[in-house]
């Protein structure tokens, strides 16, 4: 091994050489990210995702540059749909060993009492079932090749008040609930599970619920993390990568939250 000046081992990138993972949400912002970089160090990648356009040109950059990156359509809302999502990349890798749970909607920023039933029945179903279904496939497909790691997509909405997005701070507190627990669950059979928590990122979610503020409003967004800056999609996908790789290995049930600095 050898270790580069910050003391880091220089072959971290390697360790997930070869790993089997599926990316859900892949076709955009911080999937996208993820799945490119994984694929990138050598992984072999699935992305499922609703937007097939935009799935399939993810795909083609990545198979361009040399890469094994495959799109599959999916709405993580049905259960079916995910089964269907699962097999294939199955059957397209031989098995998995990571699984990114990612994809994910906002709703219209507005106080709890205003918001539609139309957005909070949306916010849960993608946002907290949809999760449920691919944890629940991952079990099935882990469990038949000795073990796995999940890793959920959450946000610090899952940790803290998300005010004027309640329902989806709802749905991600709920998605930290299933890691935790299926994290004790599953260990006995070599699944871990764990979550990503970030800040705002500069990603195309983002940028559409920015478009809707006002400046003041937009300028606080920007500076809440202590520096004072969105995050970017590689520094989201350069942390998924690490947790995709054997150096994450004792993790498991843990919230790694990565927000500049917001919740210290
Ligand atoms: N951007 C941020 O600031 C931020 C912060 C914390 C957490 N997150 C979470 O990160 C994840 C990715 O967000 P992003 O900012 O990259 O957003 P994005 O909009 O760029 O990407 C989300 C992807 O999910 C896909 N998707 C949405 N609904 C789907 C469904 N029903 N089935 C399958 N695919 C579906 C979309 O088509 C899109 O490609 C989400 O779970 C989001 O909640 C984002």
């Amino acid at each position: 091994m050898t270790l580069t000046t910050n003391g880091l081992a220089s072959d971290v990138a390697s360790n997930v050489a070869g790993k089997r993972v599926l990316v859900t949400g892949g076709a955009s912002g911080i999937g996208a990210a993820s799945a490119l970089l994984l694929a990138s160090r050598g992984a072999k990648v699935v992305i499922g995702d609703l937007s097939e356009e935009q799935g399939k040109a993810v795909a083609k950059q990545g198979q361009d540059a040399g890469h094994t990156l495959v799109f599959k359509k999916v709405d993580v809302t049905s259960g079916d749909e995910v089964r269907v999502l699962f097999a294939f990349a199955m059957a397209e890798l031989g098995g998995l060993d990571v699984v990114v749970n990612n994809a994910g909607i906002d709703h219209k920023p507005a106080p709890m009492h205003e918001l539609s039933d139309e957005d909070f029945d949306r916010n849960i179903a993608v946002n907290l079932k949809g999760v449920w279904h691919c944890m629940r496939a991952a079990v099935g497909c882990m469990a038949s090749n000795g073990g796995g790691h999940v890793i959920n997509v959450a946000s610090i909405a899952g940790l803290r008040s998300a005010p004027l997005l309640s329902a989806y701070s709802a749905a991600k507190h709920g998605v930290m609930g299933l890691t935790k627990s299926a994290a004790h669950e599953y260990a006995r059979v070599n699944i871990r599970f764990n979550a990503v928590c970030p800040s705002f990122i500069d990603t195309p979610m983002v940028r559409n619920t920015m478009a809707n503020m006002d400046e003041r409003a937009q300028q606080a967004t920007i500076k809440a993390s202590p520096l004072r800056r969105l995050g970017t999609v590689d520094e989201i996908s350069g942390a998924i990568a690490w947790l995709a790789s054997d150096e994450s290995s004792f993790m498991n049930g843990h919230a790694f939250t990565l927000d500049g600095g917001m919740l210290a």
